[in-house]
């Protein structure tokens, strides 16, 4: 048996700069009226969002992921040639093949990076995270950029009462580098398969393109609808609550801190409310900021958390060197939580 050299990477990771692209359309709740017997109060109060942002035709998933990198790239203080790895982290990229990842990793200038494509639903971000910085430590990357990004008003039914007021476009991205010092702590992850029901799209794409219009849900005026995510809203808002508190507690334990440590928390940006009950359940104390940024971006799934952070960063609520929990949930569902230093 032959000895094979030990890779080398860097001893630890850390997230080293943050971009964020929201598309230039804002969608007031208005909007989501015309289509849904509901009203500005009842989605104000039941998910804190009072605006979204919709793509358009320009605005790709590519697009917007080139405009959020270019921008962490710069935070970053790198450049493009230097990055070695590239994960989009999407459910909502319409070309099923090549992965987009390669498109972006192109258009920025890297030098061939490796890139891939990940369906994390709205734990991509985290789980990309986590495969950054294995990237970085096992040495096969000494830079990595991740992307959330998201155009889920393709795949939104605006005659859904229950999801269509959620979901926004937008992308967020870090550079991930190499670090003396542990900045990304353990990640505490994981899937629940047998809830996968309570977040799909409507139509698998084969049944669509079938056609049988006998099998496929019709809009008001008898058209077929296109393929959208939909949702069990009370289930999977009761698990958030009562599962995602107890892995938020967990990154907590397992990064070696308490909520005493942390100074700011950046939850996946779904719902208001279930934000709020995590902060309670997890006992945060009055100097942890709280993101807030579904209230005029929506849930952006996989680009949520990027988003998010990035706005903190810029209007001055947290500053580099930061400690931050952050932990993304979603369809799977799947979730992923870790402390991390902000950039
Ligand atoms: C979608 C969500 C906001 C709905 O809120 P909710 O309080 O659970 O609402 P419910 O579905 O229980 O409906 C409560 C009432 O409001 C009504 N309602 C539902 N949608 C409505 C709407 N858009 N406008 C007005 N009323 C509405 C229902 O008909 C029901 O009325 P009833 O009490 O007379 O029967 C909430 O379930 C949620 O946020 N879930 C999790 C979403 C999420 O995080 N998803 C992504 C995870 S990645």
């Amino acid at each position: 048996m032959a000895k094979l050299k030990p890779s080398k990477g860097a001893p630890y990771a850390r997230i080293l700069g943050v971009g964020g692209y929201r598309p230039v359309r804002v969608v007031p709740n208005e909007v989501i009226l015309e289509k849904i017997d509901s009203s500005d109060e009842w989605i104000r109060s039941r998910s804190g969002i009072e605006t979204r942002h919709w793509a358009n035709d320009e605005e790709t998933v590519a697009a917007m992921s080139i405009e959020a990198s270019g921008k962490a790239i710069a935070d970053a203080g790198i450049s493009a040639a230097q990055i070695g790895g590239v994960i989009v982290s999407t459910v909502s990229n319409f070309r099923q093949t090549p992965a987009v990842a390669t498109e972006i990793a192109d258009k920025l200038g890297t030098n061939k990076a490796a890139a891939f494509d990940i369906s994390a639903g709205c734990a991509g971000f985290g789980y990309g995270l986590t495969l950054a910085k294995g990237m970085i430590v096992e040495g096969s990357a000494e830079y990595v950029l991740v992307i959330g990004v998201e155009r889920l008003s393709d795949l939104t039914d605006l005659e859904d009462r229950a999801t269509a007021f959620l979901f926004g476009d937008g992308a967020g991205a870090v550079v991930v580098g190499p670090s003396q010092e542990p900045h990304i702590g353990p990640t505490v992850w994981g899937s629940e398969g047998d809830k996968s029901e309570t977040i799909k799209q409507t139509v698998p794409w084969d049944q669509f393109r079938i056609g049988d219009v006998s099998q496929l849900p019709l809009d008001s005026e008898g058209n077929v609808k296109f393929p959208a995510i939909t949702q069990e809203g009370q289930a999977v808002f009761r698990w958030a609550v009562f599962e995602m508190a107890k892995v938020a507690q967990q990154a907590l334990d397992a990064a070696g801190i308490t909520p005493d440590d942390l100074d700011v928390f950046i939850p996946h940006q779904a719902n208001e409310r279930i934000i709020d009950s995590m902060v309670k359940t997890l006992k945060l104390p009055e100097h942890v900021t709280v993101a807030r940024d579904v209230r005029t971006t929506g849930n952006t799934s996989a680009a949520s958390i990027p988003l998010a952070m990035e706005r903190l960063l810029a209007t001055g609520e947290a500053k580099s060197g930061d400690t931050a929990l952050v932990i993304g949930f979603g369809a799977g569902l799947v979730y992923a939580a870790t402390v991390v230093t902000l950039p």
